[in-house]
């Protein structure tokens, strides 16, 4: 059993603090924002993700979890693992702002146990270890990344159960210390440099990105070109070279990660020096899908949305989270507005942003009312348990468009204009 530190107490703090409680350690949570703090104390979650707060509850009551905002108290709490868990938006020119990162790193430094290990887990771009070492100025204190690989609505399951876990640091003694936290945990381990540990983050997620970008945009060649998309991109993903996962059209991709560490890397790869052809048209191709779709919608309407009210369904990323940044949904509804649309939109858990042109239903139904046009923009499952009747009646105009093809097959029926992403 380890005492364990967590600095920053949002998606990946809070998911790595419980999954470390979870493995038996002692972990104290710590966070500036007090009334965050004080719900987390109280058992509550500040986010969706399932089964999170059950796991909060079950660890502050065996008192394996504690949280505090109290920076005194938690550098009293003597830990021998500092995790570094803070934000690290896009700052103006879409490079990692790593302000906050840095800041912590100098506080950790003045009250950091001898021989503890500061643990990186912030997504930083490859070479922000090193200067932390450097802020940090301490030789009785290592320095280590262990970048996350968490998706949200997962989280924890993706902790406990992870593809892999990396550890880079100055030396293997100090990567197998922070490995050994882990030591419950049977998936592959692998110790490596900083450098490399902080790398493989953004490869994973940028490759993952072109890999939506690619599915998408053979989608959109198979609606021009009479190919059948599932048939196509599964036959794909059978070549075990290639694989299944990932390769599920959608409207553009989002989320917390993929848009911000995508551009990031393009931006550390030029300061080395080298040019990520396929990552850059990865993000441009990605803001022409969200155009694509708000196309899609237009020509249900007759080809102008100017006046137009667009239903929309979902307003996450993904299905699974409220989470809405970056979200491929909100982007596409912008372009209708931007049209000339009204837009009704209906999430089972998300909120809308104020957004002038842009109203929140309180229902699938609701949203559909009177509409010249549905789009699905998220995959919630429970949108396709509406039924497609009631919807098409509720609606001016009977014109679906599924940009995530989660709908079922009598839904072409009932509606006189029905098209999916890809048809
Ligand atoms: C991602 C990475 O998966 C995770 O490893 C990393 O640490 C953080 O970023 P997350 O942002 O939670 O996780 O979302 P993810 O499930 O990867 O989805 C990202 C986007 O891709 C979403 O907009 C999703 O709808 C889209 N997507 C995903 C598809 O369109 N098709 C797919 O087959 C999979």
């Amino acid at each position: 059993m380890s005492r364990v530190g967590v600095i920053g107490l949002g998606y990946v703090g809070l998911t790595t603090a419980v999954g470390l409680a979870r493995l038996g350690h002692q972990v104290v949570g710590y966070d500036i924002n007090e009334s965050r703090v004080k719900s987390l104390s109280q058992g509550q979650s500040p986010i969706h993700e399932d089964g999170l707060e059950d796991w909060i509850g079950k660890c502050i009551a065996d008192k394996s979890l504690s949280f505090t905002s109290d920076s005194a108290e938690f550098a009293d709490a003597e830990c021998d693992f500092l995790f570094i868990c803070v934000a690290t938006p896009q700052d103006k020119d879409g490079a990692a702002d790593l302000s906050v990162v840095f800041n912590v790193a100098q506080q950790v430094a003045a009250f950091a146990l001898p021989d503890s290990v500061i643990v990186v887990k912030s997504t930083v771009p490859v070479g922000t270890g090193a200067k932390i070492k450097e802020i940090i100025g301490r030789p009785d204190v290592q320095v280590a990344s262990n970048p996350e690989f968490l998706r949200e609505g997962t989280a924890l399951l993706d902790f406990m159960e992870p593809d892999r876990i990396v550890v880079g640091a100055q030396s293997d003694s100090v990567s197998h210390k922070v490995l050994q936290l882990y030591s419950k945990i049977s998936s592959p381990k692998v110790a490596t440099s900083i450098e490399s540990a902080e790398l493989t983050k953004y490869a994973a997620n940028a490759y993952l990105a072109m890999r939506l970008t690619f599915a998408n945009d053979i989608a959109e060649l198979s609606a021009r070109s009479g190919a059948k998309v599932d048939d196509v991109l599964i036959t794909m993903g059978l070549d075990k070279r290639i694989g299944p996962s990932f390769l599920k059209p959608g409207p553009g991709w989002g989320g917390s990660c993929f848009p911000k560490d995508t551009k990031a890397l393009v931006l550390v790869a030029s300061e080395f020096g080298v040019n990520l052809p396929l990552v850059s048209a990865t993000v441009k191709s990605n803001e022409a899908a969200f155009v694509r779709a708000a196309e899609s919608i237009a020509e249900l309407c007759g080809g102008s949305l100017r006046g137009k009210t667009i239903a929309v369904w979902g307003l996450s990323f993904k299905a699974g989270t409220d989470d809405t940044r970056d979200s491929p949904a909100l982007a596409i509804i912008e372009v209708l507005i931007g049209k000339g649309a009204t837009v009704r939109a209906y999430d089972p858990i998300a909120s809308a942003p104020t957004l002038e042109g842009l109203v929140q239903s309180h229902s699938a139904i609701e949203a559909a009312q009177g509409a010249d046009a549905l789009a699905v923009l998220t995959e919630w499952s429970e949108f396709t348990s509406e039924d497609p009747d009631l919807v098409a009646a509720a609606m001016k105009n009977a014109a679906v468009f599924d940009g995530r093809r989660i709908l079922p097959k009598d839904w072409r029926t009932s509606f006189s204009s029905f098209r999916a992403l890809g048809e």
